[in-house]
Parts: structure tokens; C-alpha cells; sequence
């Protein structure tokens, strides 16, 4: 896409600066190039600088004076919080930033047109620290731009939680949503109720065999929970380098772990529960009487108050099998009271009240999109069409906030192919082409509607996710073109973005990422036949599209269990 005069606009790229992902949005060459050494001076507001100095470590910049540093920084708050301009001329570099955000946005372009060796933790000898001449000018086109991460099914210690900020960062991603309670674990110390992280965040096997298989465990006790003051310090990391945690408490359903400390929360309290060691959609579900309304709302307010500035807090309400509040008189009684006609509007109203306690302490909620259909939903609350296009048209027709995070092709927890090569996923397959392919906002729809996809989401649900190297795998670099959809607003353009990934992996490889290479998975990340062998077809995602589709929009249980 060149414009006139060797002017590249509307996020196509030539000349010497066409290997950036995400492009940006306008790119001019230059002739020659700079040099930004190791040690080299950077000048301006402090908290520009620092969000500069942040995003390129390996350069260990050192403030200075603006008349001889190497990279000039100004604040000019007419640009958008998240915009930059940067010009790079024989003399150095001048950044203009909208804010915090726009500086280290900049300084993550500049990190990308260094050598790839500006992606490693210390400068290696030998290395040519030059930046072409040119100008870029940015903005993103979507202001949620999504990583999500599973740690209840397999927890992460906080060190990958850590590393997925800086990938996340080197690629403008801006919200971590991190699923922190589910039927298989609870991840969060609380003070208020410790039986949660002392019970709720441990089990003592988990499954090995997949659906259909005869059933087998592994016998390793698994599990892990992040204490308040780690939760501040992800917090802290992340916002640094312009990345907003997104908590996830999911309820009312997915709560095994929680009945498992504290089964008096439970519709039915006289049953034994445990930290499931099996994936799958559970039947526990906590009551939604007065008293888990008090119980969800301090946990919320423990966890919020460690994270500092919670913009959003999501609350769930997927999946949820309802029979046990249609089974007991009580929980029916109190439905009555309320003067509602069906546990689906229960449901609903069980969420309004969380969201409505989450508003008052300056929190939108956010929920996955079984919780929107029965439209008693805030307003403002952001919905997550995870069963795709035509629930997400429903909520943005309704009104809602929408971030685009259908299973297809947003579930990175599914194989890259349908090979026996592939470690298993939860399904086959989706490719770096189907993301990159994907439109989060179909040009088809109304403009207000198209006007509500505030962003776009990839998820790592973790049951085939048991460590880091795994989530490399699975993560990027379809992660890349998720993050290229994101940052521009729309599907990718196939053969310049392939060109580009090809060139990114080699920062990949610098920053020490065990992505999966484009040709296929290298020897040691093969399925092999140990716990991770392929099974092509146990859950292909084709067949689960089409149960998807033929779905009517209830709070029913959807997610195929393995
Ligand atoms: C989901 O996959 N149950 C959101």
C-alpha cells in the first residue's frame, strides 16, 4: 500500500523500514542510518523516558541532556495516549508521545529496527546498533488488545506471568486477562478467606487421558497461587510497560475449587467437594444467595485492592449448569422473592449485583457471552463472545462493549495442524493464516455496531498448557498475528505480513522464544507418544463450530469437555 513519494500509509510499509509487526500506521523512509549504542543518552519528561529506557533494555539508555542525546523524547498530549511520532535522522531519534504508552510504543518500534540483538538481555560484541533514517506515525486501532491466560487449570509461577508482559509488550499488546479461579484450581492468597489459596489451590492428580480413552491420572500432585503482594507486583510490571491486568474470578459456575474450601457456598451444601483433577464442564455451582453476593464481593475487593487500578474486573458466568438452583427450594424461594420467572434470569441477576458492587469501586465488568443473553446485563458491561460472530453481533446490537475472542480462531489451546506431529491441543486446527485472516469487526455490520468491537483477544486455556515452553509454543507466533489484527484494526494482508513474521522470528529467537517455527514443530516439540501425542479429530474444531452455531443463546453449558 505506498502512497506517493515513497509514503507508505494506511499500515503498509517499504523501504527500509519494512519489517515491523505490527506495522504502523504511516511509515516514510529516510536515507542513511544512526547508531543508538549501548549506554547512549535519552532526554526528556522522566516518565517518557523511562517508558523509552523500559522498552529497550538490552540499550540501557542513561538520561541526558536534550543537546546531546542520542534519543529525544517530548509530551505532546494532542496525540492520543497510546500515539507516537518518531523521526530518525543522522543525529538521533525524536519521539513526540501522546503519553506514557505512546513513548514506550515508540521505543518498542525502535527496539524492532535495531538487529534482532536488540531483543536479547545484554548486548553481545560484535553487534551494529544502526536505525534506518525515516519517519513513523502511529496510533492503534483497537484500544484492547488481549492476551489471555489460563493459570487455574495448570497454574504458571509468577516468573512466566512476567515474561508473557515483556512478549506482550514487544508486541503492543495492552490486557492481560488472567483466569485466576476455575473448577481445577484457585490461584490467589486471600486474607479473608485463606481456606480458598490453603484448599482451593491444589489437587492431588490430574488427568492424562483424553475423551473417549479409558480414564488415567498422572499422580502428581499439582498446584501454585499467587500471593496479594505478587499480585501487586504483576500489577505493577505490567502497567509499566502499558499493560492493564484484567482479573478473572469465574462464577457462578466453575467453582469446584472454591466449594472445595468452602462448601456452605454451595446450592447444594451438603456435598462433599474437591479441586477437580479432570477437565470438563462441572455441575458445582455456587447459590446465588445474599451470602456469596458478601463472600465474591470482599474477594473481589482483596483482589482488586493488590492489583491497585482495576479498570476491569471479569466475573466469568460461562458454562453454568443450572440444575441445582432449579432443584432447591430454597434457592427457588428466593428467586420468587425477586420476583423472577427462571433460573437463566437468576443467573443473570446474580452477575448484575456482583457488576453492580465492581462499579462501585470504579471497575466495568467484564463476562463471557452466556452471561449476556438474558439482557439484564449494566450497560457498560464489556460482553466476550467466545461462541462467535452472532453472539457478538447480538451484543453489540444490544449495546455492549464487545472484545472479539471466538474459538475460532482466538483459542490458541488449539493444534496448529491436524498432524500427528502437532503436540495435542484441545482441537485442530487453527494456523497463524486463520488469525491473521480474522475480523474482528466485519466490515458487513453496521457502522455503530462495528463501532462496539472495542478489541480483539487471543486465549490460552491451560489444560494441554502445562508449562512455559508450551505456552511459547502454543502462544506465537500466532500471537503475531494476533497482535497485527489488533494494533490494526483489521485482517492482515498475508504475503507482506508472512514476509514480516519471517523477518520478527529471528527476534523471536534473540529474545529466547520456543514459538513453533512456520514449516512445523522442531524434533523435541513433536507430539511423541507420551502424555502430549496427537489424537487428530478427538475434538475438531469444525465440529465444534457447527455445535456452536446450532446453539441456542442460553446460559447452557457449551465447551466440549475432553
Ligand atoms: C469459555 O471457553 N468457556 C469461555
Amino acid at each position: 500500500m505506498g502512497g506517493p513519494d515513497g509514503v507508505s500509509v494506511g499500515f503498509g510499509i517499504i523501504g527500509g523500514m519494512n519489517n515491523l509487526l505490527p506495522p504502523p500506521r504511516l511509515v516514510e523512509p529516510g536515507s542513511g542510518s544512526t547508531v543508538i549504542a549501548p549506554g547512549s543518552a535519552v532526554s526528556g519528561p522522566a516518565s517518557l523516558t523511562d517508558a523509552v529506557r523500559l522498552a529497550l533494555p538490552v540499550l540501557d539508555l542513561r538520561p541526558g541532556d536534550a543537546a546531546t542525546a542520542a534519543v529525544r523524547v517530548e509530551e505532546d498530549p494532542g496525540l492520543g495516549p497510546e500515539a507516537y511520532a518518531m523521526t530518525i535522522a543522522g543525529d538521533g531519534v525524536r519521539i513526540t508521545a501522546g503519553g506514557r504508552a505512546g513513548a514506550f510504543y515508540a521505543g518498542q518500534t525502535l527496539r524492532q529496527l535495531l538487529p534482532a540483538e536488540a531483543f536479547r538481555s545484554a548486548p553481545v560484541p560484535g553487534t551494529s546498533w544502526t536505525v534506518p533514517c525515516g519517519r513513523v506515525d502511529d496510533t492503534p486501532g483497537f484500544s484492547w488488545r488481549g492476551a489471555h491466560l489460563d493459570v487455574a487449570r495448570n497454574f504458571l509461577p509468577k516468573r512466566e506471568v512476567l515474561r508473557m508482559i515483556d512478549l506482550m509488550a514487544a508486541h503492543k499488546l495492552n490486557r492481560l486477562h488472567l483466569h485466576l479461579a476455575d473448577d481445577q484450581g484457585w490461584r490467589v492468597e486471600s486474607r479473608a478467606f485463606p481456606l480458598l489459596h490453603e484448599v482451593g489451590s491444589h489437587r492431588p492428580r490430574t488427568i492424562t487421558s483424553h475423551k473417549g480413552e479409558p480414564l488415567a491420572f498422572d499422580g502428581v500432585p499439582h498446584g501454585g497461587y499467587y500471593t496479594l503482594a505478587d499480585l501487586t507486583e504483576i500489577a505493577a510490571y505490567a502497567r509499566a510497560r502499558a499493560v492493564t491486568v484484567v482479573p478473572e474470578i469465574d462464577v457462578p459456575g466453575h467453582a469446584s475449587a472454591i466449594l472445595a474450601a468452602y462448601p456452605a457456598l454451595a446450592s447444594r451444601p451438603q456435598e462433599r467437594y474437591e479441586v477437580l483433577d479432570r477437565w470438563g464442564i462441572s455441575s458445582a455451582i455456587l447459590s446465588p444467595l445474599p451470602a456469596t453476593v458478601d463472600f465474591l464481593t470482599t474477594v473481589f475487593a482483596e483482589i482488586a485492592d493488590a492489583l491497585g487500578d482495576v479498570p476491569y474486573f471479569h466475573i466469568g458466568g460461562d458454562e453454568c449448569v443450572l440444575d441445582d438452583w432449579a432443584a432447591s427450594p430454597e434457592i427457588s424461594a428466593y428467586r420468587a422473592s425477586l420476583g423472577l420467572d427462571s433460573v437463566g434470569d437468576l443467573h443473570a441477576w446474580f452477575l448484575r449485583r456482583l457488576a453492580d458492587a465492581l462499579a462501585e469501586r470504579g471497575s466495568r465488568t467484564v463476562v463471557w457471552d452466556e452471561a449476556f443473553v438474558s439482557g439484564r446485563l449494566r450497560p457498560d458491561t464489556i460482553v466476550m463472545p467466545w461462541r462467535g460472530e452472532h453472539v457478538a453481533r447480538r451484543a453489540t446490537a444490544a449495546g455492549h462493549d464487545v472484545v472479539a475472542t471466538p474459538v475460532f480462531p482466538m483459542y490458541f489451546d488449539y493444534a496448529e495442524a491436524a498432524s500427528p506431529e502437532e503436540p495435542a491441543g484441545l482441537g485442530d486446527a487453527i494456523t497463524v493464516g486463520d488469525v491473521a485472516a480474522f475480523a474482528p469487526a466485519p466490515s458487513e455490520w453496521p457502522e455503530d455496531e462495528r463501532a462496539r468491537v472495542i478489541g480483539v483477544q487471543f486465549q490460552l486455556w491451560s489444560e494441554r498448557i502445562p508449562d512455559g515452553r508450551t505456552l511459547d509454543y502454543r502462544a506465537w507466533p500466532r500471537g503475531c498475528a494476533a497482535a497485527e489484527v489488533a494494533w490494526t484494526g483489521g485482517p492482515v494482508a498475508s504475503e507482506d505480513f508472512v514476509r514480516r513474521l519471517e523477518a520478527h522470528l529471528a527476534r523471536l529467537d534473540a529474545f529466547g522464544v520456543e514459538y513453533r517455527p512456520l514449516s512445523g514443530p522442531r524434533p523435541w516439540q513433536r507430539g511423541g507418544t507420551g502424555w502430549r501425542r496427537h489424537r487428530p479429530g478427538v475434538v475438531v474444531v469444525h465440529d465444534v463450530m457447527r455445535h456452536l452455531h446450532e446453539l441456542s443463546l442460553s446460559a447452557d453449558s457449551t465447551r466440549p469437555s475432553i
